[in-house]
């Protein structure tokens, strides 16, 4: 499953999106721009549902919410996690079925929730008394049952970067564990909710099995606990998580998830709903982007190049490496930089002491595994109108989301007339 590859031209080597070189995509799109592989994304949701078994498996919009991406992985099947009233309309603007969407998330408000009833979708994950309440009242209002699972928080320590940990104590995620049990029961005796089930969610990145067999098995505890006090408890909602390799670091392999996955919904006869983000979509896009000129300070060389920290913060925000690529490499020997964007800040470095080909003013450089967690962190700091995000299909590119123009970011602002300018 490698579909962004270099191929001998008679210009040299040259790195690929699927069928369609970096360098026209550049040309016709202009850079900063995300690319994405649709035989990847359809690909990697095919290989991951086929390891889970039949678990239904709800796509994190959080991680790439461009309705493009959706949509590929929809019409493959996949339902959708969301978090926000946004990202259900993006659900249901490219018609993931209301069924197979679940809707998590904290500080969910009354009309996110409001919305999700008149939407019909398959499942609420419930993560604090007082949510449940207000769903419960919004579904009696309406006459309509809400189905509600409750996302408990199991304590355990997903080993992964602090601030994507999630299921830990002191973390704000989830249901305290020993509190869960009553809950469900009063949950379940209230008008308008159907208790479904449990879901927990532990943390993003996840590169060892046993965090999450640690999980699962204090779910499956809990979910016995229940089902003896006489409570229905049909479907299991595991989360996503599921780590990828940037680079140094060793992923879980994807059968061995899988097989735990099932035994898992197999040995409690329950149904299993996935959320996965990061690892259908993080290797099926790069970030294209341009040198604007090579500079020395002291002994230094830094390479500065138009993306910066506004279109992938995830170097500047959790010190993430990312693998990156000369687009079309200089024959000779590689050598340290520090690749860095235009942005006032000196945290806005993309990669240290990078062992890199030569690079000049006007050459590409590739980001890779920026799918999951790029343009949807994107800002526009510095004014910087954030990247463009274009997709290939064999040989066909197009445009997914294009540049806002300078215009069209002025435009967001107003300036009240009782402002008197210069
Ligand atoms: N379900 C819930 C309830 C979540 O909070 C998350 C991610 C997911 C599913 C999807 O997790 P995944 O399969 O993608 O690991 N911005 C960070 C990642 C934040 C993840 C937040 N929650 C990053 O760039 O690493």
């Amino acid at each position: 499953m490698e579909y962004f590859t270099y191929r001998d031209g008679a210009g040299g080597r040259e790195l690929f999106a699927e069928d369609v070189a970096l360098s026209q995509l550049a040309e016709q799109f202009g850079t900063p721009c995300y690319v994405y592989s649709s035989a990847a994304l359809i690909d990697r949701f095919r290989a991951f549902r086929q390891a889970v078994g039949d678990a239904l498996v709800c796509y994190s919009l959080k991680a790439n919410d461009n309705l493009a991406v959706v949509r590929c992985l929809g019409g493959a099947g996949a339902g959708a996690d969301i978090v926000s009233g946004g990202e259900l309309r993006r659900a249901l603007a490219v018609d993931i079925a209301p069924a197979k969407i679940v809707f998590a998330g904290v500080g969910k408000t009354g009309g996110e929730l409001a919305d999700g009833l008149d939407a019909g979708i398959g499942q609420f994950n419930v993560e604090s008394e007082d949510e449940l309440h207000l769903l419960a009242s919004l579904a009696v209002a309406r006459g309509v049952r809400a189905p509600v699972s409750l996302r408990v928080n199991p304590d355990v320590d997903a080993k992964t970067h602090d601030k994507i940990s999630t299921g830990r104590a002191e973390d704000k995620f989830g249901i305290t564990f020993d509190r869960a049990e009553a809950l469900y029961a009063r949950a379940a005796a209230m008008d308008g909710v159907d208790m479904v089930g449990l879901a927990i969610h532990i943390g993003s990145q996840l590169t060892s099995l046993s965090p999450f067999e640690a999980a699962f098995s204090r779910l499956g505890d809990l979910c016995r606990r229940l089902r003896t006090t006489g409570h229905s408890v049909s479907r299991l909602d595991l989360g996503g998580g599921l780590g990828i390799s940037y680079g140094a670091d060793a992923p879980v392999d994807l059968h061995e998830y899988g097989a735990l996955v099932q035994r898992t919904g197999r040995d409690l006869q329950a149904a299993v709903t996935l959320e996965p983000g990061r690892w259908m979509v993080g290797p099926a896009g790069l970030l294209l982007a341009r040198v604007i000129r090579v500079k020395e300070n002291g002994n230094k060389q830094f390479v500065i190049v138009d993306m910066a920290m506004n279109d992938l913060l995830r170097p500047a925000l959790y010190g993430a490496w990312h693998d990156i690529q000369s687009v079309a490499p200089r024959p000779g020997d590689e050598a340290p930089v520090d690749i860095v964007g235009p942005v006032c800040e000196s945290g806005d470095v993309i990669a240290t002491d990078r062992a890199m080909p030569e690079l000049r003013a006007g050459d590409l450089i590739a980001v890779r595994d920026a799918g999951a967690y790029g343009a949807v962190m994107s800002s526009s700091y510095n004014s910087r109108p954030p990247a463009a995000e274009a997709m290939v299909h064999g040989g066909e590119a197009a445009l997914i989301r294009p540049r806002l123009d300078y215009d069209a970011l002025l435009a967001r602002d107003h300036v009240p007339d009782w402002i008197s300018g210069p």
